[in-house]
């Protein structure tokens, strides 16, 4: 099992409200997810090409991000729009955000680490009734929070290894799995089904379930066995 290119995860759903904005990592890359007004979601490099603000401090207007510092507006496809400074300024097509595919599904937030990608996000399972649970961030790699998974509960791997599916106790659950960087890893966890059918106790003990793994998982470290710089260059292409 190993991670590449590709599609993962990046936040719950529920987590990226209407005209906000959040900072993540993908691959130990630095990464702007934001959601506009009528609620598109993207991910962008999380840097700003004037001086390197990160966008993810931002204010989303509509459909469009404005960087912290100096105010410079991005529209949907990354390309500046408006400088403040210069308000009348024909701001050159050149001045732009690397953009990466982003997409809402399974109750998550996909982006694709190919800036190129053409295959579309193509998922085992295609349902739209789920009930978030919580997403966990553990200090472990990514490959070792696999195998410590599937050595504790029920589970089977999808979407080469970007979903998985957990069984443990009454629980069936479904995890997003992001690898944020050397070392970290984030699962964004949710049940199939509508939130009506998982009362509050479900969650809570879904919840106990999450935290006690981080606990597992961060108490006896399991060593991360990829590729020293695997994580900075391998699945990023531009
Ligand atoms: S650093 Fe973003 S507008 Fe100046």
């Amino acid at each position: 099992m190993s991670f590449s290119g590709g599609w993962y995860p990046v936040a719950l759903s529920n987590q990226l409200e209407p005209a906000t904005s959040a900072g993540t990592r993908l691959f130990d890359r630095e990464i702007c997810i934001w959601r506009d007004s009528d609620g598109g979601v993207h991910a962008w490099e999380d840097r700003c090409p004037h001086r390197g603000m990160r966008l993810s401090f931002g204010f989303v207007r509509g459909d469009r991000i404005a960087c912290l510092y100096h105010g410079w507006q991005y529209d949907m496809q990354g390309r500046c729009r408006f400088i403040p400074a210069h308000p009348q300024l024909d701001v050159p097509s050149t001045i732009r955000v690397a953009t990466y595919p982003c997409i809402d599904r399974l109750g998550m937030v996909w982006m694709c680490s190919d800036l190129k990608m053409e295959m579309p996000l193509d998922l085992p399972i295609d349902r739209r009734d789920i009930a978030p649970v919580r997403s966990l961030y553990v200090d472990c790699a990514p490959i070792a929070t696999m195998q410590a998974l599937s050595a504790r509960s029920e589970c089977t791997v999808l979407a080469g290894g970007a979903l998985i599916s957990i069984h443990a106790g009454p629980q069936n659950m479904i995890a997003g799995f992001q690898p944020f960087g050397k070392g970290k890893t984030a699962l964004h966890i949710v049940f199939l089904g509508s939130p009506e059918q998982y009362p509050g106790n479900a969650r809570r003990s879904a919840a106990v379930w999450a935290e006690e793994l981080r606990h597992d998982l961060e108490r006896e470290p399991v060593p991360d066995t990829a590729p020293a710089g695997s994580y900075e260059a391998a699945p990023w292409r531009s």
